[in-house]
């Protein structure tokens, strides 16, 4: 198979700085190895294995000409490195390629789409951009990009379908057929994911407009990801440019699950319920994969896009991913939960139980940075409801991270500002949570450089990176009033 230039190079790149970058880099939570990432791409099983890729630029923590790089996995906790997969090395994909899927094929071969996007100067002098789906063909580890490429132009794009916002192509088989699911802008304005079928992944045709978006306030969808959950269909999406609608979405780059009934004759999604997918301040993009027992598993950017160009001196990577995370539905809500392999990866447990939070406390044993931690709060018996109680994580004397649960206003604050980051972006995020009579049960889940929060066995998650020194290890409950907890914490070892 060749192996063109531009990809060999990515290539030479890795093995030279993967050594030199791999003692900074989180404990368990993928990352590029070196230089910059962001979506994942292509979470697919293949071979008996879970291959992920993900946009990546190796040569500089910010976002460049995209290549797809490449890691493996059997148990979503330890991960393989593999050579990048691809590179920006065609005339159609000369200025990247974009996000998209990965299928395994009848054959046995390993199919990648993604989406080329190519610039060229228009007659009038401003540039104009082509993104097209395109397609390689590979064993795992090195792809041959299609010859006939790109297989899905812009001349099928439906009347009102923006031809430059067409992108981030979810490929599947089912019923003997490869779909794929589409992202599109609309030029009025909002967006619309498209359905393609095809026999052989090569020749096209549109099906349905899939879902359009009916949330008043949110533009282009990118990286639509749509699968059978239980009894239902659900949709995830990532929305550009979004208009705040609080408590339940955040502005800018957000991120949205449709839920509702999917008509098989009709192939469109009809679309029932909206919620957030995580209420945190970095997560976007996520992609799912339905694993060989059945679980429906979800991984998301960690990052976001607003804030992701700010990177400390000297780190020579940027861009995680999530945990991966078990998807259900429970009372019509999308859940999630970090992957039941992670609990192999505990050790050293300390427990308290009914211990009395007032003021500021310390428990005996509750320290650490690398932690699955869990925490039942209520209020003392027979005791008035508290106003507040908060959780300070990665703390010492000048930082700390923190998770404030406020009963009476049934919303968490979670606020990274004195976490150590030199740079005033956002930093505070406030999300509704379903209050029981001032009880709730959070599960933390801390990395080197993030904490992802677990409410009420996953009926909301919300998840944020940080850059607080690794010394910064002290974990403080505090509470305005009084309440108790029962709390686990056990260690994290990935060997
Ligand atoms: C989402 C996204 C995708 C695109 C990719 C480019 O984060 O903007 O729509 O394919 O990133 O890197």
């Amino acid at each position: 198979m060749m192996i063109s230039e531009t990809l060999q190079r990515a290539r030479d790149y890795e093995k030279t700085n993967f050594p030199l970058v791999a003692e900074q880099l989180p404990k368990f939570h993928v990352t590029g190895g070196v230089g910059w990432i962001n979506d994942p791409n292509g979470f697919a099983p293949f071979q008996g294995e879970y291959h992920l890729f993900y946009q990546y630029h190796p040569y500089e923590t910010k976002w460049g000409p995209m290549h797809w790089g490449h890691v493996k996995t059997r148990d979503f906790i330890h991960w393989e490195r593999l050579p990048a997969a691809m590179a920006p090395d065609e005339a159609y994909d000369k200025d990247g390629c974009f996000s998209g899927g990965a299928v395994e094929m009848p054959d046995g071969r390993h199919l990648l789409m993604y989406t080329g996007v190519r610039t060229v100067i228009g007659e009038n002098g401003e540039n104009q951009t082509f993104q097209t789906q395109c397609i390689a063909i590979g064993d795992g580890v090195n792809y041959e990009k299609y010859a006939g490429n790109p297989v899905i132009g812009t001349d099928v794009i439906p009347e009102g379908g923006n031809t430059t916002d067409f992108r981030d192509p979810q490929i599947w088989r089912e019923d003997g057929r490869y779909y794929v699911a589409v992202g599109n802008r609309l030029n009025a304005g909002s967006s619309t994911v498209l359905l393609f079928q095809s026999e052989d992944a090569v020749h096209w045709e549109f099906v349905s407009k899939l879902a359009t978006c009916q949330h008043p306030r949110s533009n282009m969808w990118e990286c639509p990801n749509f699968f059978q959950l239980g009894e239902e269909h659900v949709l995830l999406v990532s929305p550009q440019d979004m208009m705040a609608v609080l408590p339940e979405f955040h502005p800018g780059n957000s991120n949205l699950c449709v839920m509702g009934t999917y008509d098989r004759e009709s192939h469109q999604l009809c679309q029932e319920r909206m919620q957030s997918i995580d209420y945190g301040l970095d997560f976007y993009a996520p992609q799912t994969l339905e694993a060989l027992d059945g679980r429906r598993i979800m991984i998301g950017w960690m990052q976001n896009w607003e804030t992701s160009g700010h990177v400390p001196s000297g780190q020579r990577f940027t861009g995680q991913m999530t945990i991966p995370r078990e998807l259900t539905i429970r009372n019509g809500r999308l859940c999630q939960n970090p992957v039941r392999e992670l609990e192999n990866c505990r050790c050293r447990k300390v427990s308290h139980q009914n211990a009395m939070i007032t003021g500021e406390t310390v428990l005996e044993g509750v320290r650490g940075r690398f932690l699955d931690l869990t925490v039942t709060v209520r209020p003392e018996e027979g005791g008035s409801l508290f106003n507040w109680f908060q959780i300070d994580v990665a703390r010492d004397e000048d930082h700390q991270t923190s998770i404030r649960f406020i009963p009476d206003d049934n919303v968490i604050r979670i606020d990274r500002t004195q976490s150590g980051l030199p740079w005033d972006i956002v930093n505070v995020r406030e999300f509704p949570v379903r209050e029981d009579h001032g009880r709730l049960k959070l599960r933390l889940i801390l990395d080197r450089y993030s904490l992802e929060i677990f409410v009420n066995d996953g009926e909301q998650a919300a998840t944020s990176i940080f850059y607080t020194p690794l010394e910064a290890k002290d974990i403080v409950f505090t509470c305005k009033g009084t309440a108790r907890v029962d709390m686990e914490q056990y260690d994290l070892e990935v060997d």
